[in-house]
């Protein structure tokens, strides 16, 4: 860990001194790591600018997915939904991050039923009743990056899909009970694994979350498959997204050989995500996008 001289500025950008500010933040990170465990560096802890910044490009996002919430519905093509979200999106005045990111053709994705995630809108896919739909939103705004997704039900949907769909959203609560200052990220990875696993469905181990807000990808990665005590230490000012996939069926996956981004559920089965994007504060959690 890089620090300050004691009457340098501190590295959080208050502008106070590294004796006033940090520096028993700091120790207390050094201590944890001397006991094996990772620590966050400071170049991926928010400042309150840059808090304030994501914020901003969070309300795009939220607006967005609140849009497509009000308006989705049978018989509509998942492009139309990528209109929605490059218009609404680019006339608030941000950028759609998943357009052009690593080569992605589209502004969002929309993955359904047995689709994973990283499913690719187009003019050939239209909802129909009884779909379960995943419409994972990221927003640039002036380079702050926001990033969530929500479910949706269209139509009359089975019992079974709707239970899996309600599962998969309340494991980020489970996971938020366990986000908490100076805990490690396993205690959120194992809360949501867990839950999971007793209502019967089972957690995608290869595809996780990840740090944001100054990237749209940033570190850490973040697996729902970990165990608690285990993981990057969640300092305050640590920023991430609890986004697990559940599987109906079985966790394993494959990718989309044609396009190279859709993943499946390889048993077929009906897979279900929501994703939040958090910030670990001082005393517990603030959610950044939904
Ligand atoms: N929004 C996805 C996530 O939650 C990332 C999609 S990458 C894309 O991390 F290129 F497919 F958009
Ligand atoms: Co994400």
């Amino acid at each position: 860990m890089k620090k300050p001289g004691r009457n340098d500025e501190c590295w959080c950008g208050s502008g106070k001194k590294y004796k006033k500010c940090h520096i028993d933040f700091d120790e207390r990170m050094e201590e944890i790591e001397a006991q094996g465990h990772i620590i966050p560096d400071h170049s991926i802890l928010k400042t309150k600018e840059q808090i304030k910044k994501i914020k901003e490009s969070a309300k795009i996002n939220i607006a967005v997915l609140d849009y497509v919430g009000e308006h989705i519905k049978a018989g509509i093509s998942t492009a139309e939904i990528d209109r929605w979200v490059y218009d609404i999106t680019t006339r608030m005045g941000g950028i759609p991050a998943p357009l052009n990111y690593q080569g992605f053709p589209k502004s969002v994705c929309t993955s359904l039923n047995d689709e994973v995630c990283h499913g690719i809108p187009s003019e050939d896919i239209i909802l129909k009743d009884g779909d379960i739909v995943n419409v994972d939103c990221s927003t640039n705004l002036n380079g702050y990056y926001s990033d969530s997704s929500r479910m949706f039900c269209i139509g009359s949907v089975s019992p079974e899909k709707q239970a899996l769909v309600d599962a998969a959203k309340q494991a980020l609560q489970e996971g938020l009970k366990a986000v908490k200052p100076w805990g490690f990220l396993g205690d959120m990875g194992q809360a949501v694994n867990d839950y999971v696993k007793s209502m019967g469905y089972s957690v995608v181990k290869e595809v996780g979350g990840h740090g944001i807000g100054l990237e749209f990808h940033e570190d850490p990665w973040v697996s729902y498959v970990t165990e608690r005590g285990t993981e990057m230490l969640m300092a305050p000012g640590l920023m991430f997204t609890i986004e697990p996939m559940i599987n109906m069926g079985k966790p394993s996956i494959y990718t989309d050989e044609k396009n190279g981004w859709t993943i499946y559920t390889k048993d077929g089965l009906p897979s279900a995500q929501w994703e939040i994007q958090v910030l670990v504060t001082e005393d517990g959690y603030e959610i950044i996008s939904y």
